[in-house]
């Protein structure tokens, strides 16, 4: 009995064919209750900077020129657009996507001691959401932090999700209004409204309506994990030292 059990488990998991990728909990690493939040303002993301990456290939954050496509060049990599004079954008591909229908990758801003915590540049962690979201999760490259984040917040890269405190990225990367698509905190207020978004951008901000149901804000709790290799492409960024 318990052999045809398995069996039919086995089926089961090839034949269904989600992709199911092996997620590596580090021993020791961060892990927790934590809180979220979303943004998205456009900026060259702290994690950019490279004399504060301390990382296994000591690559910095990738960050793009204007179109958000083409990287920016290392000389320039630390000049964030969201300063005056600035050339250095969040690239456009540093957005979440669906890896199956229970677990996305993604981007996120975090802060584990409360305030600036760059010491955590490019780990990974993966998030369980809570509540309405419950069994669906979330693992996230760290890419940037911030100094308004509190202790275990994780600030979700999600485009038309609200500039925050920087205002001057998007109007100058996209001529986005003043103060972001929809408020400055939060964002846009419908998966619409995504579409007044540069189209690069569009199906990231729709994430937030489809995979995370239009939920704001989730609690979750989280650990961190090996980088996912398809991360680390994005941002040319590896796991911690
Ligand atoms: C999605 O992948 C994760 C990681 O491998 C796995 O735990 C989860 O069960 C998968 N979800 C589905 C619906 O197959």
């Amino acid at each position: 009995m318990k052999s045809i059990i398995l069996v039919s488990a086995l089926l089961l998991a090839f034949c269904h064919g989600e992709p199911s990728p092996t997620i590596i909990p580090i021993e020791g690493g961060v892990q927790g209750d934590g809180i979220t939040t979303r943004y998205w303002d456009c900026c060259a993301t702290s994690c950019a900077w490279d004399q504060i990456v301390h990382t296994k290939n000591g690559q910095p954050v990738q960050t793009c020129q204007k179109d958000g496509r083409t990287p920016s060049t290392k000389e320039n990599n630390a000049q964030s657009g969201c300063a005056v004079g600035g050339v250095a954008y969040s690239c456009s591909n540093q957005v979440a996507w669906l890896v199956n229908s229970t677990l996305a990758y993604g981007f996120s801003a975090a802060s584990f001691t409360g305030g600036v915590d760059v010491a955590q540049c490019c780990m990974c962690v993966l998030l369980s959401f809570k509540g309405q979201l419950a069994g669906k999760q979330f693992l996230v490259q760290v890419t940037n932090t911030g100094s308004d984040l509190h202790q275990n917040q994780f600030d979700l890269a999600i485009p038309g999700g609200g500039v925050g405190i920087f205002t001057l990225g998007c109007s100058s990367q996209w001529g986005a209004p003043e103060t972001g698509w929809g408020d400055r905190y939060g964002g846009v207020h419908t998966e619409e409204e995504c579409n007044q978004l540069p189209a690069d951008l569009q199906e990231g901000c729709k994430f937030r309506f489809t995979y995370m149901e239009g939920v704001s804000n989730p609690d979750v709790s989280f650990q961190q994990v090996q980088c996912p290799s398809e991360l680390v492409a994005i941002t040319g960024c590896g796991d911690l030292e």
